[in-house]
């Protein structure tokens, strides 16, 4: 992501509402939303439907669902310009993704690694759903209904928006021009953000507690988490030289101080890994505490939130219809 910020862009992006949103949620996708969003047409969307591809809690979900909605507005999500929606709102996501999986390579759908790793953690009583299969053609729904040029993730999304870029590719060259070819934008240092536990793994919300900093973690929380997080051997602060557990520490250290790399190279050339964590953890606390003031006033009010989640899907509705009118017609299905 060297480049400079893209302007006058559609912009998408979504998230997954099943469970606590974590510090890697918000380095690698939420903090760059909010860049783009003052000089973009931005679109947000809580992706119930891609949730509901491997087991969960229905009588959680509108809650979560919620979650998510505060999240976004709290993190600085402008709801006047930017739409926040939610993905079953409008059924054009379900009905294109339909459409779009006539056309979608097998062969490449079966080397999606999201799958591949998903599908593994998946119990044997439930069985891996078709649906977990083809979740890469939803989220190509997602993205193509609103002529998206920019879709702002995390390094884990990469192929998915490739797929989607393939898919439209092959849409536009079968049945005429109507789709908008879309691009991935990944940030350069916190694309990855790794477990606090097992630096050779993602944070995800789906691993234990203690592998994640989630956005609502209390400031203690957030100690001890941080404290019993992994690190190597050696005790070098180093960007470049020091081991893959300390490394992942240092960007996190990095992106909530908004220090320059040299400059938190001196400042820690002399500290012993304690005195590091404390730094470390009291920058997360501090660049959290705005977020968690405002995500619990926001979250307070579940009428206020669904009546912003009813605005976004008049605003969403239009666009998504009026691609979705076109692709039938083109498909003879008109
Ligand atoms: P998910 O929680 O899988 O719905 O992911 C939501 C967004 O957060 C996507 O853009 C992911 O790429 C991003 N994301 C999830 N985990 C990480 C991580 N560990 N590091 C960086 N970005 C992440
Ligand atoms: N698959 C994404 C994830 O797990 C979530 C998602 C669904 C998404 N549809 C999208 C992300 C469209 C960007 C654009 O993180």
């Amino acid at each position: 992501m060297s480049q400079s910020l893209p302007s006058n862009k559609t912009i998408f992006s979504g998230i997954q509402p099943s469970g606590a949103l974590h510090i890697g949620n918000y380095l690698g996708a939420i903090k760059q939303w909010i860049e783009l969003q003052q000089d973009n047409n931005a679109y947000f969307c809580i992706v119930d439907q891609h949730a509901i591809t491997v087991p969960y809690d229905p009588s959680t979900l509108p809650d979560r669902v919620l979650d998510v909605a505060a999240t976004y507005i709290a993190a600085g999500v402008d709801i006047q310009k930017s739409v926040i929606f939610v993905q079953s709102h409008i059924s054009a996501h379900t009905e294109l993704a339909w459409l779009l999986s006539t056309i979608a390579p097998y062969g490449a759908m079966s080397r999606m690694t999201q799958f591949k790793s998903k599908s593994k953690t998946i119990d044997a009583k439930d069985s891996v759903s078709l649906a977990l299969f083809s979740y890469p053609v939803l989220m190509t729904a997602d993205i193509l209904l609103y002529n998206t040029n920019i879709v702002p993730v995390g390094e884990d999304q990469k192929q998915h928006i490739e797929l989607a870029r393939d898919i439209a590719q092959r849409f536009n060259t079968t049945y005429g021009d109507v789709f908008t070819l879309p691009e991935s934008y990944i940030p350069e240092q916190t694309a990855r953000i790794m477990s606090l536990t097992d630096p050779k793994k993602k944070m995800s919300k789906s691993d234990a507690e203690k592998s994640y900093i989630a956005l609502n973690d209390s400031p203690e929380i957030i100690r001890q988490k941080i404290s019993s997080a992994v690190t190597d051997t050696e005790a070098i602060f180093s960007f470049k030289k020091s081991g893959p557990a300390v490394k992942n520490l240092l960007n996190i250290y990095k992106a909530f101080s908004k220090k320059e790399e040299q400059v938190i190279e001196q400042e820690l050339a002399e500290k012993s890994y304690k005195e590091f964590k404390d730094s470390l953890a009291a920058s997360i606390i501090s660049g959290l505490h705005n977020f968690q003031q405002k995500f619990d006033e926001i979250r307070k009010d579940d009428v206020e939130l669904r009546f912003t989640l009813g605005r976004g899907m008049h605003r969403a509705q239009g666009v998504a219809n009026s691609t979705l009118h076109r692709v039938k017609e083109v498909m003879g299905l008109m």
